[in-house]
């Protein structure tokens, strides 16, 4: 029986950062409320500089290369989940293959599932090793959602930040992805939209959100995949020594860890220091929990994630 394990993890944050201050000095809002109904702090974010989502991939990649500790040439597939390219094409995982001189021949296509698209693009890559197709595979979430936001609009300004992270999936003899849920459900797709300038007139791909209902849609959603990830893989609560979810707000990563009966310690939370960065915020919290000596070989993980269309998933993981 041949698994995915996860080999090499890397990560990679902008050096410029937008505190809560800096934003009280652009629009009406608080550090006060940004810290009670979002648990945010601080972003870091791409700004003016060189730097975008191709960039940042390939930073977080080569750590992920070195941690893994192969020949880059073994790499035989690169999966870049994004809602915010460089470019619409080439795919920013064709230009990560370039800058990284990975082999010539191999299959690298971006994917869009927003907050959900690193647990997307990790479940497809398990699947390409498990039936033998692939044996190492590169899976990016990146994301510069600040090139998106309004900066007039405080409901949604004060949310996100850039980043991306990187994992070396490679086949293993040893259980390592024992399971990866993926659901959407696109009856909800008006919740958060950002709408292709091409079309209908619009001049901006602004992100807009109806916060309110992606919150309450968001802690419906993710209780129910983490318990349908937990009735079949049949792992109780206190299997589990770390949730991994993606950070979109510090109240809904509460609500699930309340739900599987976990105490906030057990949980990897980054969102006070990177705010949401959609597809890169679950690998830039596992390479936290790993550089902080809180994430050890062996333990098992539970990544659980929610966003634009809508689009959700869980995965369980023995690292
Ligand atoms: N500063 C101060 N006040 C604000 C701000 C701000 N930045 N933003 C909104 N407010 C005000 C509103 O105007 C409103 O005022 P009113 O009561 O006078 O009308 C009040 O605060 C409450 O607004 P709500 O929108 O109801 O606030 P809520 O508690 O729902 O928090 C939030 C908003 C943080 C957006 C929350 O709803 C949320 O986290 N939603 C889920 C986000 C999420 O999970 N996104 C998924 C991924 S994103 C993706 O896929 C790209």
């Amino acid at each position: 029986m041949t698994y995915a394990r996860i080999r090499g993890v890397g990560a990679y944050l902008p050096e410029a950062t937008m505190t809560n201050e800096d934003l009280e000095r652009m629009m009406d809002t608080t550090d006060d409320w940004i810290m009670q109904r979002v648990g945010i702090r601080n972003r870091h974010i791409v700004g003016d500089s060189s730097e975008n989502t191709t960039t940042m991939s390939v930073k977080a990649a080569e750590q992920a290369i070195e941690m893994a500790d192969i020949d880059r040439k073994q790499i035989d597939m690169v999966i870049v989940a994004t809602v915010t390219p460089q470019y619409y094409f080439p795919s920013t995982a064709c230009l990560v293959q370039s800058h990284l001189s990975l082999r010539e021949d191999i299959p690298a296509f971006d994917m869009s599932a927003a907050c959900a698209g690193f647990i997307y693009g990790m479940s497809m890559a398990d699947q390409y090793i498990r039936g033998g197709a692939a044996k190492n595979v590169l899976v990016i979430g990146t994301e510069a959602l600040t090139k998106m936001v309004d900066w007039t609009d405080r409901s949604t300004a004060v949310l996100f930040g850039d980043g991306a992270g990187a994992i070396i999936l490679s086949a293993d003899e040893n259980p390592g992805l024992l399971k990866t849920i993926l659901h959407a459900n696109g009856n909800y797709s008006e919740l958060i939209t950002s709408a292709n300038p091409l079309w209908d007139g619009h001049q901006k791909n602004y992100l807009k959100m109806q916060g309110r209902e992606t919150f309450k849609l968001a802690v419906t959603k993710l209780g129910e995949v983490v318990d349908e990830i937990l009735h079949v893989t049949g792992f109780k609560y206190e299997d589990i020594d770390w949730l991994v979810p993606h950070q979109a707000n510090k109240r809904i990563i509460e609500a699930m860890a309340k739900k599987l009966h976990l105490s906030m310690d057990k949980v990897i939370l980054t969102i006070e220091k990177h705010g949401n960065t959609s597809a890169a915020s679950i690998p830039l919290a596992l390479k936290e929990g790993i550089a902080t000596g809180k994430i050890k070989p062996g333990q098992t993980l539970l990544f659980e994630a929610i966003g634009a269309g809508m689009a959700w998933g869980a995965a369980l993981v023995k690292y």
